[in-house]
């Protein structure tokens, strides 16, 4: 990887993973592109910026040929909750954005990284140590483009030799930069509560069980994955990656061992419930560890206990905002 691009630079992951590649490569060798998003100061200031709909092929085509980009991490997309509000503009975004990357991969030369995520799994996927091959059938229009994405980048690989690359990720939580509208989110938007000493609504029932992961760890799996040796990987689209599974209450629970006051309650939201009851308990990341050698850092309570200081932090330098 010398000249890498980065789609959706401006969301959830992008905007950390723009800097930890610019960290790694060099800030003038790592350009971020994102469409209407006001980017923050951080991803503008430590280096190249466009502005991009990555749905138009040809601005995209000429910013890999001029920039002679090598590899592209493809972040645009639309998350579970909002595609499921609009699946004819998840699809657009979701799919003709692939479909836009791949082909200019395939042309001119460059490696694609693609986030699956668990909602290409359905409700007849085992739930419970959830293989890497196993059956996919999901009911989500996100979890369509999931699935689809990860088919069409094993065909680019098979047919034409792009050296496409996938995780499946689980719901990722960050102090960041928050995530835009998925079923997983709850996860991230209970601390912000929590450091506020506010009560908690969760929009999941107890009991729904799902795979989560800390950014820190995302982020070393996917550069991790887009630097592991080719002749290792008899897989590529997409490896199981996780690194917790927790229900509401655990996660409640575990807040309330350093915030004691804190409190939730309860307000389904059946859109994302019927998304999150679709999802796996847990999936089995063994093929990540044997082929690449995945190992995640954070479990429950050490994820917790940075985010509770990184946000108390924050908040304290803010003046309590
Ligand atoms: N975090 C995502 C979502 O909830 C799942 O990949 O949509």
């Amino acid at each position: 990887m010398k000249n890498i691009l980065i789609t959706g630079a401006a969301g959830q992951i992008g905007s950390e993973l723009t800097v930890a590649l610019r960290h790694r490569y060099g800030d003038s060798n790592v350009i971020a592109c994102g469409h209407k998003t006001k980017p923050d100061a951080t991803l503008l200031e430590s280096g190249p910026f466009a502005s991009l709909d990555i749905r138009d092929f040809s601005a995209l085509a000429t910013i890999v040929e001029k920039q002679k980009i090598d590899t592209i991490f493809h972040l645009a997309g639309i998350l579970s909750a909002v595609a499921e509000k609009n699946p004819q503009m998840a699809w657009d975004i979701n799919m003709t954005g692939l479909t836009n990357v791949l082909e200019t991969a395939r042309t001119c030369g460059c490696a694609v990284f693609f986030p699956s995520s668990i909602g290409a799994f359905g409700p007849s996927t085992p739930p419970d140590n959830t293989p890497q091959l196993t059956i996919q059938r999901p009911q989500s229009i996100y979890g369509i483009t999931k699935l689809t994405g990860e088919l069409l980048c094993d065909y680019y690989f098979q047919k034409f030799g792009v050296d496409t690359r996938g995780l499946r990720f689980p719901g990722l939580i960050s102090s960041e930069t928050k995530p835009g509208g998925g079923t997983t989110d709850y996860a991230v938007e209970i601390f912000y509560a929590a450091v506020k000493c506010e009560k908690y609504s969760c929009f999941l029932k107890r009991g729904t069980r799902l795979d989560m992961m800390y950014m820190r760890d995302a982020l070393r799996a996917t550069i991790s994955l887009m630097e592991a040796d080719p002749a290792r990987l008899t897989s590529r689209n997409a490896f199981n990656v996780t690194a917790m599974s927790f229900a509401p209450e655990d996660l409640f629970a575990e807040i309330k061992k350093i915030i004691p006051n804190f409190t939730m309650t309860y307000e389904v939201d059946p859109l994302r419930q019927a998304i999150a009851d679709s999802w796996p308990n847990k999936m089995d990341d063994s093929e990540a560890a044997r082929q690449w050698g995945w190992q995640p850092e954070y479990d429950l309570p050490a994820m917790t206990r940075e985010m509770i200081s990184t946000l108390s932090r924050r908040m304290e330098n803010d003046g309590g905002k």
